[in-house]
């Protein structure tokens, strides 16, 4: 098996698409119908800067960020690729490329990405609530691996 990353084009977005609207169906069963949609994945991604993850050629996850205030806005794996490392090699390429502190926030109801998140250091710095509900916000310091 071959983890690769790169930048994700126009090319891909058909690709993302799909992610999206299959790991947020997945991962967030209670949440509403409108947030699942292509429309709502056009909408997550303005002005943010995204990478591909590809298992053995194929895309099986994205990260977007939003790079003015170092905050990572999306990271999803397919269900059926998760736990092989592509998210970690996701979160890996965002932070060499990060020159500050970057942060992202998590659902309290989503405990397997909080559990990956803090397992590959992040720390909780604050927490919220929004209208899906309560959420942490997570902060990972530094730019250097
Ligand atoms: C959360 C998510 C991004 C993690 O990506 P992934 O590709 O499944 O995770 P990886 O295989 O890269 O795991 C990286 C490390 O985290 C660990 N990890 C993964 N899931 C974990 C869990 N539930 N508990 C503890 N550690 C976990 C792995 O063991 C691995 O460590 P290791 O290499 O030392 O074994 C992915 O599962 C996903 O997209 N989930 C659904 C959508 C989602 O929740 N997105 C995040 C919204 S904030």
């Amino acid at each position: 098996m071959t983890i690769a990353v790169r930048r994700a084009g126009l090319a891909d977005q058909a690709a993302c698409i799909r992610i999206f609207v299959e790991t947020v169906t997945a991962t967030f069963p209670h949440e509403p119908d409108a947030g699942k949609t292509a429309a709502a994945y056009a909408d997550s991604v303005i002005g943010e800067e995204q990478w591909v993850a590809l298992i053995d050629d194929q895309i099986v996850g994205y990260i977007s960020v939003y790079w003015p205030t170092n905050f990572i806005h999306s990271l999803y794996i397919v269900p059926g690729f998760q736990g092989r490392g592509a998210g970690r090699a996701l979160l890996d390429e965002v932070r060499k490329r990060a020159k500050g502190d970057l942060e992202l926030k998590t659902d309290k109801a989503n405990a397997r990405a909080f559990a990956f998140y803090r397992q590959l250091g992040w720390r909780v710095v604050g927490e919220g609530m929004a209208a899906t509900g309560p959420w942490w916000r997570l902060r990972w310091a530094g730019g250097i691996l």
